[in-house]
């Protein structure tokens, strides 16, 4: 088990954080679509590459996730994606669900598959170098949403990833996200999401998952994307902290957050809030998809050979969540 720990350690300490590739073919194909590119193999592998090989890996990025595709590509210098993702002090991993699905009698939700044969392409991912595992369970709010059934079969999923995970010698990340969408008021999504949490860990703990080898992956307590509520920075990081000192076990040791649909400035200055007012023993840094790649993207997408300047996009949003994982981070520095 002290194996998991040091890669835990390695994965969120020092300022550093999580770099989220994973998106699926499908993700991955739309998100290429709307900035006009085509999405083939070796463009995919391109654009991961160019933000693979920046500067800002060093010193910000502890760990990547990766997309099954993506971990058995080779670079154009030879390597293999674990490998460049370790050159740079990194930890390469992998997303291990293979999606979320309808869920049988209430189809206006989800449940997340994947368990089936997870052993065996767990002992495969380890050898290509994978280290730690992300699996994502979702959740939507509504009046009646999320159900106790979503609630329950999601949490019991996770917790059987992660002790097969742990069997297999590498880290969970356990991903339950409450969705933003909806009309519903940041009070609701802290509700709801306190009750998944809870539920989670309850699972977990049955499961014998060792807590203190495992990273949680939360959405942070915002009003839903349709609301017409607004709040402060302050407020957001206040409600997200009473949020998992109230639902998650003090042995986890750290606490990496979706950007879940906020802008690539509001996920760095949320962050940014919660390191200020952190009264927890939770490391709280980012595990960021859209938040650390969208700007390098759209730079990217006008001219898929300008890797210098690709790059430079990418370290400047890497920098600004590396700062606000530390409450270092300033809209001075950011507009720079
Ligand atoms: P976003 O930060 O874009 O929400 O992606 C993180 C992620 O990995 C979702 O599973």
């Amino acid at each position: 088990m002290s194996e998991l720990y040091s890669i835990t350690e390695k994965i969120i300490s020092n300022g550093k954080g999580i770099l989220a590739a994973d998106e699926s073919t499908g993700t991955m194909t739309k998100r290429l679509e709307t900035v006009n590119v085509k999405s083939t193999a070796e463009n995919r592998l391109l654009f991961r590459e160019t933000l693979l090989s920046s500067e800002s890996m060093k010193d910000c990025i502890g760990g990547v996730i990766l997309y099954d595709e993506t971990i058995k590509q080779t670079t154009f210098n030879k390597k293999t994606i674990p490998e460049l993702i370790e050159s740079s002090g990194a930890v390469p991993g992998i997303k291990v669900d293979t999606g979320a699905k309808v869920l049988a009698n209430s189809k206006d939700e989800k449940i997340t598959e994947g368990l089936d044969g997870l052993r065996e392409r767990l002992k495969e991912y380890y050898k290509l170098g994978a280290r730690f595992t992300k699996w994502r369970a979702v959740y939507v709010i509504s009046e009646k949403f999320p159900s106790k059934l979503a609630i329950h079969t999601n949490a019991q999923a996770l917790a059987r990833y992660a002790a097969l995970v742990q069997e297999s010698g590498m880290v969970p990340i356990v991903e339950p996200e409450v969705l933003m969408d909806g009309k519903h008021k940041a009070e609701d999504c802290l509700e709801k999401t306190s009750e998944v949490l809870k539920k989670c860990y309850d699972e977990l703990i049955l499961n014998k998952v060792d807590l203190k080898g495992t990273i949680l992956k939360p959405n942070m307590i915002l009003p839903g994307s349709a609301s017409n509520q607004k709040l402060e920075a302050k407020k957001i990081a206040e409600l997200t902290l009473k949020c998992l000192k109230e639902s998650v076990p003090t042995e986890v040791p750290g606490i990496a957050f979706l950007s879940g649909g906020q802008t690539e400035k509001e996920a760095a200055k949320n962050l940014n809030e919660i390191n200020k007012l952190n009264n927890t023993n939770f490391i709280m840094t980012y595990s960021y998809g859209r938040a650390l790649q969208q700007s390098a993207l759209k730079f990217w997408s006008k001219d898929i050979n300008n890797i210098n300047g690709t790059q430079k996009m990418f370290d400047h949003r890497a920098k600004m969540c590396s700062l606000a994982a530390q409450g270092k981070w300033t809209e001075e520095i950011e507009n720079k």
